[in-house]
């Protein structure tokens, strides 16, 4: 058993491929092996062909820096909902042994390339975990990503905090208490995962009279993709979107 292997969850930004740090590119230039997740029925193996429907988000964000003969696609993405249920357990199990199986032949530097940031809402935890309990030993590492949170500040010219605002990034999966809380608060909120429950987010936002102040990006840095104010008729979203409404803010250096 190895003791020397190092597994990096490395951030590869929200879908352009100018987001990626100098350090993500080098790891993922330096690694033995780049695995990324892909929907669990989509297992063609990776750099088979160009990406396209078949590509997992973080493969096609990082095609252009690894060579096709050292990717490796892991069935993690599931569409599963309500916890861990146990075709998602079995996922994160199945992949760790996959990761395992790589170090046990040689592999000593592997990198999991995950969309945004490794620490924020990404499978790189539990994959992580599971690699652990199976070779304690293994070092844990990850490189930070610029965040779909970031991108969509950025793009549409919101800053995300000022002078004593708190800053709340939710999932919209939490349920609408959160995301109503937040709201009524004197910081932005970020609301990601939103896609299937827009409806419910615009009717809050609608509620407490912020819809003309919110930003949605869908598809950010990717093909479609789409930024503006929140159109109240649609309420079709892809899964990356993320809904931005910013602090209210009165006059310049109001917030210090
Ligand atoms: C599982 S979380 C991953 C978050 C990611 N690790 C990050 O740091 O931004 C998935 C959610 O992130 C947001 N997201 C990620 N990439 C996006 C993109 N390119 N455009 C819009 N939203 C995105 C969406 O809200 C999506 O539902």
């Amino acid at each position: 058993m190895s003791t020397d292997a190092t597994l990096t969850g490395v951030g590869v930004g929200p879908g352009d491929p100018e987001l990626l740090t100098v350090k993500a590119v080098r790891l993922l230039r330096e690694a033995d092996l780049v695995f990324v997740p892909v929907m669990a029925d989509r297992v063609a193996p990776a750099g088979a062909a160009s990406p396209g429907a078949d590509a997992g988000r973080a493969e096609a964000t990082v095609r252009s820096h690894v060579a096709a003969e050292r990717l490796r696609r892991l069935p993690l993405a599931l569409d599963d909902r309500g916890g861990v249920t146990a075709r998602r357990a079995a996922a994160w199990d199945d992949a760790a042994r996959v990761v395992v199986e790589a170090i046990d032949a040689g592999a000593r530097s592997l990198a999991f390339a995950t969309i945004g940031d490794p620490n924020v809402y990404s499978t790189f935890g539990y994959l992580a975990q599971s690699v652990r309990a199976l070779r304690p030993a293994v070092r844990v590492a990850t490189v930070p990503g610029v965040t779909a949170m970031q991108e969509l500040a950025a793009r549409s010219g919101t800053p995300l905090c000022e002078g004593r605002e708190p800053l709340t990034l939710l999932p919209a999966t939490a349920g609408l208490a959160l995301f109503a809380d937040a709201l009524a608060g004197p910081g932005t909120v970020v609301a990601y995962k939103g896609w299937r429950r827009h409806p419910e987010l615009l009717a809050e936002l609608r509620r407490q009279g912020r819809l003309a102040d919110a930003v949605l990006g869908r598809s950010l840095g990717l093909p479609g993709e789409r930024i503006g104010p929140v159109d109240d008729t649609e309420h079709d979203l892809p899964y990356l979107s993320t809904l931005l409404v910013p602090a209210r803010r009165e006059h310049r250096g109001g917030k210090l």
